[in-house]
């Protein structure tokens, strides 16, 4: 069963533990934790002390993404502050395999992320570092934009490198994700689906996450 991943960017900033909570009693597996530095993508989000905040509202694992450049200098700090998983782009990390080493070292499962142009042959050298690969659906910096389908490609690829090489990383999926695409990238491969906006704009967020839990193709009888 693949892994459902709302994104705290969509939530809303003026009542971050009533959402957080609400992620926490819903049938979400992670908390996705979107980090912008204003360098590396075009937007600024929050950071270690928004983490360290809503710590305490939630039993599941939160999940870093770190948009930021040089993320090795803020491994432990994010890890301290509660992070379970922290993921860097492979894009912003000049030495990714001692990035990995240092995160597994603060206590933290090692993701690397992908952007949309980045290809995934690129990973054939650290994919058995990895705990976790993101594959950005769309270009990092925003909530609510629209899924790039060549992602279902990169799934492929993904998995086949994956297969290939025995690593036991997970494939999340980042950006544009919801209840149309949601049952061709669990069908491609995909392990986990962040979804921001597809859940926070719903009338009823708890549903949309149980209905993204549930996504699959029909199958053929
Ligand atoms: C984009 C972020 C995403 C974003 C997804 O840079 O990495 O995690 O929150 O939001 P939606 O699902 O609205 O595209
Ligand atoms: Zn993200």
């Amino acid at each position: 069963m693949h892994f459902v991943a709302p994104s705290l960017l969509a939530a809303d900033f003026a009542n971050l533990q009533r959402d957080v909570s609400m992620v926490d009693q819903s049938e979400a597996d992670w908390l996705h934790f979107d980090v912008m530095d204003g360098v590396f993508v075009p937007n600024i989000s929050f950071g270690i002390p928004v983490l360290e905040a809503i710590r305490p509202y939630i039993q599941k694992p939160i999940d870093v993404h770190l948009m930021i450049t040089q993320p090795e200098r803020y491994v432990e700090a994010f890890a301290k502050a509660g992070a379970d998983h922290i993921t860097v782009h492979y894009e912003a990390s000049t030495h990714l395999h001692r990035t990995m080493q240092q995160i597994k070292a603060a206590g933290c499962q090692a993701g690397i992320a992908l952007n949309p142009h980045t290809p995934v042959l690129l990973l054939e050298e650290i994919i058995t570092e990895a705990d976790i690969v993101l594959l950005m659906s769309v270009n990092p910096g925003f909530g609510g934009q629209k899924f790039i389908h060549h992602t279902y490609e990169k799934v492929a690829h993904l998995k086949d490198l994956i297969l290939r090489r025995n690593s036991r990383a997970v494939i999340e999926i980042d950006g544009g994700v919801n209840l149309e695409n949601a049952p061709h990238l669990i069908a491609a491969g995909a392990d986990v689906l962040v979804a921001g906006n597809f859940v926070f704009t719903a009338e009823t967020p708890t549903t949309v996450i149980s209905e993204l839990k549930r996504a699959s193709l029909p199958k053929i009888v």
